[in-house]
């Protein structure tokens, strides 16, 4: 069966406090390809993912999800991994017990598919030290582990790369590319002109309010 895990934003808009962030946003994100969103500080590229994953509500338009259009709040239940800003987790668990709490809320796998993400992102699952003493790039790499565990069709990641040392970019790297050549879509927002580069079949910039197709 082919799967097709398009991204059809339409019309979206997003006001706080009546100052306009998004203003009538209207984009495909086609299926199988890593997409890029470039655009300064504040230009709304988070809010515009958390419009996507049903994190967040748009004051109008729709989002679509291989073709369905998303209920608000309701894109959870659909196939997507994300990273939205800095990975919230339960400081005084470790990773793995984090990771077993998130997998439970949807009940699609078990331990063995946990471990495997943790591998995949150069994690130990056996590691006993709580999630409060990681460092920085240990905690993105948990929230990649927890974006990829259940194998999802469409990865939405906001800035995956923070806080990674090098080795950790590359494997990053060579890991999404890999995803891609499974078929996967992925959306990623980045302020790293080479990420951007290296990965991304198709670029967009966030500016004021608009987003405007770059390649
Ligand atoms: N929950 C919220 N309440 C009020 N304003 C918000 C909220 N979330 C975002 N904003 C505002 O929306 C604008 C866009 O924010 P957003 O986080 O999407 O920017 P960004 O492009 O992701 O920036 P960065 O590159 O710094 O991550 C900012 O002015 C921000 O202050
Ligand atoms: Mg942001």
């Amino acid at each position: 069966m082919q799967v097709n895990n398009s991204i059809t934003i339409e019309h979206i808009s997003k006001c706080f406090r009546k100052i306009p962030v998004l203003s009538d946003v209207s984009a495909e994100f086609e299926s199988g390809k890593i997409h890029g969103i470039i655009g300064h500080n504040g230009s709304g590229k988070t809010v515009l993912m958390k419009i996507i994953c049903g994190l967040m509500d748009a004051d109008s338009g729709e989002v679509f999800i291989n073709g369905e259009r998303q209920k608000n709040g309701s894109a959870y239940k659909s196939n997507i991994g994300a990273i939205i800003e800095t990975p919230g987790f339960l400081p005084t668990q470790s990773g793995f017990k984090n990771l077993q709490y998130l997998a439970s809320i949807r009940c699609k796998i078990g331990d063995e598919e946990i471990k495997s993400a943790m591998k995949k992102v150069n994690l130990n699952p056996d590691e006993k030290k709580h999630v409060g003493k990681y460092s920085l790039g240990m905690r993105q790499r948990l929230g990649l582990a927890q974006a990829i565990m259940e194998n999802p069709e469409l990865l939405i990641l906001d800035e995956p790369m923070n806080g990674l040392d090098k080795d950790g970019v590359c494997d990053m790297r060579k890991y999404l590319l890999n995803l891609k050549s499974q078929g996967k879509t992925i959306l990623i927002a980045s302020h790293s002109a080479e990420d951007i580069d290296v990965l991304c079949d198709t670029v967009c910039e966030m500016d004021k309010g608009n987003l405007k197709k770059v390649r």
